[in-house]
């Protein structure tokens, strides 16, 4: 039976150090603060949105909340960037994804000033990321690492193999293996044999986008595989893009879906606000 590996568990862990850290920030006349920008009224934007609203406010992060119609012009959108980059006030910017759709996401992802996108998706966060320098970096693949190192699960020399090649996910979880001196590769849609390929991994990471598709037939014996999917099912129950069921029986060790990676991305975002000052 595969070990579970419990991104709740570890998220609180993470919120609870960021809380100290944010205390000791505030006896300093330091007060991180994150705009958060929800443009229309996406029911599943607005719980993520929420969430991350009350996470600030459990590290005692500051939150400022900006709620605009559906209709909101990309030009109102810009200028309201342009007044948080000009805050002083603000050292975070997070702008919900996705956007309606007559909005140019790449424009106003590339408004965000580098030194408040939380989110690490500016071209220059992810430039950064590529050569190892100091930045923001993507939430979800950040809160994956985080999950790996605090669970002992050796990076070192040891073959990932990442399945989903997405800007938010895939490319910047490649990048991160990389840096953690993992022997990384990318699957996606065009990968011939896949499933011999994930037979190699010592580590699994599935962000393919597919309910249960991983099953135990992909997995070698003892592997870390970590599931970033998270879908609904007909009968109301949430999955992810690993059969859970399947895979338990072969795996060393293995992520929930719920309480698994989710809540890793909003402690990592809270992480990002509170890494501006340290
Ligand atoms: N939409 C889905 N995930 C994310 C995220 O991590 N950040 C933002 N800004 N939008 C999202």
């Amino acid at each position: 039976m595969a070990k579970i590996i419990n991104g709740k568990e570890i998220s609180g862990i993470i919120k609870d150090e960021l809380k100290e850290q944010v205390k000791a920030l505030n006896a300093e006349g330091k007060y991180p603060c994150l705009a958060v920008v929800l443009v229309g009224s996406d029911p599943a934007s607005c719980v993520y949105v929420n969430n991350k609203k009350k996470g600030c406010e459990y590290v005692g992060i500051k939150s400022l909340s900006y709620e605009l119609p559906e209709d909101t012009t990309e030009e109102k959108l810009l200028e309201l960037i342009a007044r948080l980059n000009a805050n002083d006030e603000v050292n975070g910017i997070l702008v919900q994804l996705p956007l309606p759709k007559h909005i140019d996401e790449d424009r106003v992802i590339k408004a965000i000033s580098p030194d408040k996108d939380v989110d690490g998706f500016h071209p220059e966060s992810v430039g950064r990321l590529s050569i190892g320098t100091k930045g923001y970096v993507s939430c979800t693949p950040a809160g994956i690492v985080q999950l790996l190192k605090r669970s002992n699960v050796e990076t070192d020399g040891k073959e990932c193999v990442i399945v989903g090649r997405s800007n938010i996910v895939g490319k910047p979880m490649a990048l991160l293996m990389l840096r953690e001196n993992a022997t990384v590769t990318v699957c996606h849609s065009h990968t011939k044999n896949l499933q011999e390929i994930c037979k190699r991994a010592d580590i699994l990471i599935a962000a393919v986008g597919k309910p249960k598709m991983i099953d135990a037939s992909y997995v070698k014996e003892g592997a870390t595989v970590i599931d970033v999917g998270i879908h609904r099912m007909e009968d109301g129950h949430l999955c992810g893009d690993v059969d859970f069921d399947s895979v338990e029986s072969v795996a060393g060790a293995i992520t929930p879906v719920p309480g698994g990676v989710g809540p890793m991305t909003i402690a990592m975002l809270l992480y990002n606000c509170v890494s501006y000052y340290l």
